[in-house]
């Protein structure tokens, strides 16, 4: 098993676009070693490491712990590659275990049929070495294990984490299409709001940005709610260091002033923001996040400055019109009644984006689920937007 003081490889995985500040929050971690790649990034560190980047991580969706890489192009050598490790460091007869394939390779073509052999290999293996075989468990497994297969690169890691790490446990009811937790989170870091200011989601729905905002606001760890983690079953799991770990994450929450930042959120739909409150409420936020039911155009903006951040609906159950015709007034309202604000939108209807009448400074592509989206910043500024550009390069100078 893996030394409670070895140097780990350790890959942190994402969704595509928040590679970057998934990068920040390990430099601020204070992690060596930090190398981003497509929709993950790799660093180094200890057991310890792998136990707080599951707990701090806002912007990860899998903490893993390689163990082998090795090359394979047919399933014999899969198979074989897999016995050279030694599974009873991982696994007794008693334990169960779930191989979680992922199979980018003109060399297999079926991912189920990868991890099928992988699981013959252990198996075979450990009923040679002790006689007896560990079992299979899709719902409660002791290990997961993550094959990643891209071309004829097998990487065989531990996953450390067991279920997506945006699963924070403070979600009791979705509602429709709420955001996941890390892109919320990752949404907010790219807005670069330092949680001093006030925080506006204007559509909340379940209020899944107002949540992650309240968290970053308090420096709360997004997992501290999360009782689950795979490492807690590992057999070398060192509970004084996680307690340790813990103990220091609730030193390091602080209150906000709530004077100087507002958390609200707001819909046009009752029905949402009974969803929002009962989440609130089990993240333990209902305190510091207010809810308004008003559609955005009657949405009075709270005095002092801040940001807007939403997902308006993409248009999937509203005719062209009525999502021409919302865009239209999301823009109108920014510029008449937001003006000590900045607005972050997210959408994957690329052409309602164009109602909002305003040109964005910064667009990022990022994927809600399967849907492409652009997530735009819109400065709202008085006059005209040439003097607005000219006196935002006057300050930065
Ligand atoms: C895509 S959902 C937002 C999902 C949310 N971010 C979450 O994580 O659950 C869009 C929301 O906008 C709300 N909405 C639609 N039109 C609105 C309007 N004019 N004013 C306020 N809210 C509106 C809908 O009721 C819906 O809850």
């Amino acid at each position: 098993m893996l030394k409670n003081n070895q140097e780990l490889k350790i890959l942190a995985k994402t969704l595509f676009g928040l590679e970057n500040v998934l990068v920040e929050e390990l430099q601020a971690m204070g992690v060596s070693d930090i190398k981003p790649l497509n929709r993950a990034v790799e660093f180094s560190g200890s057991l310890s490491t792998v136990y707080k980047a599951n707990l701090h991580l806002r912007t990860a969706l899998k903490i893993l712990v390689p163990i082998k890489t090795f090359k394979a192009r047919d399933q014999h050598a899969l198979y074989d590659g897999i016995k050279q490790i030694q599974w009873s460091d991982y696994l007794n007869v008693n334990s169960s275990f779930i191989i979680k394939p992922i199979v980018n390779s003109k060399f297999f073509n079926h991912s189920k049929f990868t991890a099928q052999k992988a699981k013959d290999a252990i198996v075979d293996q450990l009923r040679d070495d002790l006689g007896n075989r560990p079992s299979i468990s899709n719902e409660d497994p002791d290990l997961f294990i993550d094959l990643h297969i891209s071309e004829d690169k097998v990487t065989v890691s531990l996953d450390s984490s067991g279920m997506p790490l945006n699963q924070r446990a403070y979600r009791k009811s979705g509602g429709e299409a709420p955001l996941n937790e890390v892109l919320a989170a990752g949404m907010i870091l790219l807005s670069k709001w330092d949680g001093k200011s006030n925080f506006i989601d204007p559509m909340c729905g379940s209020g899944t940005l107002l949540i992650e905002a309240a968290m970053i606001a308090s420096n709360q760890a997004p997992n501290i709610l999360r009782k689950e983690f795979a490492f807690i079953r590992w057999a070398n799991f060192d509970k004084k260091l996680w307690i340790q770990i813990l103990n220091d994450a609730k030193i390091g929450q602080a209150i906000p002033d709530k004077k100087a930042v507002k958390i609200i959120g707001s819909d046009i739909s009752i029905s949402k923001l009974d969803i929002a409150q009962r989440n609130i409420s089990e993240a333990g936020y209902s305190r510091l996040i207010s809810l308004r039911n008003k559609p955005f155009d009657k949405f009075i903006p709270p005095a002092g400055n801040g940001i807007l951040v939403f997902n308006p609906p993409y248009g999937e159950r509203l005719k062209v019109k009525q999502i021409e015709g919302l865009y239209t007034s999301i823009g109108d309202s920014l510029k008449e009644k937001w003006k000590n604000y900045e607005a972050w939108i997210l959408s994957s209807n690329f052409d309602a984006l164009k109602y909002i009448g305003l040109k964005p400074d910064v667009k990022i592509k990022l994927f809600n689920g399967k849907l492409e989206c652009r997530y735009q910043n819109f400065p709202i500024f008085e006059g005209k937007r040439a003097d607005f550009v000219e006196k935002k390069i006057d300050t930065r100078e």
